[in-house]
């Protein structure tokens, strides 16, 4: 399928999330009417030359997450060309290469935000990639380094001209990390400067969001990344539909399936604060929610009993609300 009818068949679709976006999640996202799901980044070195536990981990997907995007990290054009062959190889469907990462450790090595930096050179890294592979290539970039240096559209150009088949725009610079407004204006710039097919990112919260980005920027599909967190929900529409009880009970059966999905992926060394850290997801909208995800994370009690201890707070929380709606 050519990627301009795929990306028209899955328009709202979950963001690619460094520890939050892994297969259980991404499945859960899927089970709830997300569009094809990108892979946390995947660093290029590491998956080359020492295939670590966590990457093979992090690479790990299943024949229901077909097709799926696979992020890689990296900035030297050797390990992204030989790792997004060996992505290729492992039955990715998509290439798309991180541009926007803000995070210091990763841009002070030359990656992610930093190679909107230097477009030469990042120009002859796209190419040898594209030259390599034969599926889909994309981009996910941010508006540019800093607010001197908007530069999303000249980065944009150059992308479509070195074959890149889509861009993902999330319009915050690399120094503005994850405050302020995204500026939804530049993905309209974007998408009015290029052929080739733009996804918008930022700030989208809810289903209406994702319209309203639709209609402003004309973009041809929405990633929802922090919106999805604890509430993978917002990728379906259905919901609305249902009655508040029927809602809960929904919600609590794809948390249950989700700490299956985690089970049957993590390894036991990790599997317990992973089921902590998401429970303390699904605890953000709860009353005291703070205080409620502090005692799920700090508890020394068995996760057996952490288990129980979330859904007895699930369930109160829910009569709370029904106490409030009676009450209005
Ligand atoms: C915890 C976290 C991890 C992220 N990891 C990645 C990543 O691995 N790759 C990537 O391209 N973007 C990553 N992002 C950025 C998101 O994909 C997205 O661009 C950003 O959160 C803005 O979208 P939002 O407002 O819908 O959250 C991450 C964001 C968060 C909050």
């Amino acid at each position: 399928m050519k990627f301009n009818d795929l990306l028209e068949k899955n328009i709202i679709r979950l963001a690619p999330m460094a520890g939050v976006s892994n297969a259980p999640f991404r499945t859960i996202c899927l089970d709830n009417g997300s569009g094809f799901v990108t892979t946390e980044e995947i660093d290029s070195i590491s998956l080359v030359y020492n295939k670590s536990d966590r990457t093979k981990l992090i690479t790990a997907f299943s024949e229901y997450e077909n097709p799926i995007a696979m992020q890689l990290l990296g900035c030297d054009s050797e390990s992204l060309t030989e790792s997004s062959k060996i992505l290729q190889d492992l039955g990715a469907s998509i290439i798309d290469i991180n541009m926007g990462c803000p995070v210091p450790k990763i841009t002070k090595k030359g990656k992610g935000a930093a190679l909107m930096k230097d477009i030469v050179g990042t120009a002859k890294l796209i190419n040898s990639i594209r030259n390599a592979t034969k599926i889909p290539l994309t981009v996910k970039i941010r508006s540019g380094w800093d607010e001197n240096n908007i530069n999303a559209v000249e980065f944009s150009k150059m992308l479509e001209s070195e074959g890149v088949d889509g861009i993902t725009v999330h319009p915050r610079s690399r120094s503005q990390r994850y405050e302020g407004n995204s500026k939804w204006s530049i993905i309209k710039q974007v998408v009015e400067s290029v052929e080739i097919p733009v996804t918008g990112n930022g700030d989208v919260k809810s289903y209406d969001d994702a319209k309203r980005m639709i209609e402003f920027t004309k973009c041809k599909s929405v990633m929802i990344g922090r919106g999805a967190i604890g509430n993978p929900w917002v990728f379906n529409n259905s919901l609305e539909k249902l009655s508040y009880e029927e809602k809960d009970l929904y919600k609590k059966k794809t948390i249950i399936n989700h700490l299956q999905q985690i089970k049957n992926y993590f390894p036991k060394k990790n599997l317990d604060m992973q089921i902590k850290k998401n429970l303390s997801y699904y605890a953000k909208g709860f009353y005291n929610s703070r205080e409620i995800r502090q005692k799920i994370f700090r508890s020394s009690d068995s996760i057996e009993n952490v288990i129980e201890l979330f859904f007895k707070l699930f369930d109160r929380n829910v009569e709370k609300n029904k106490l409030e709606k009676i009450s209005v």
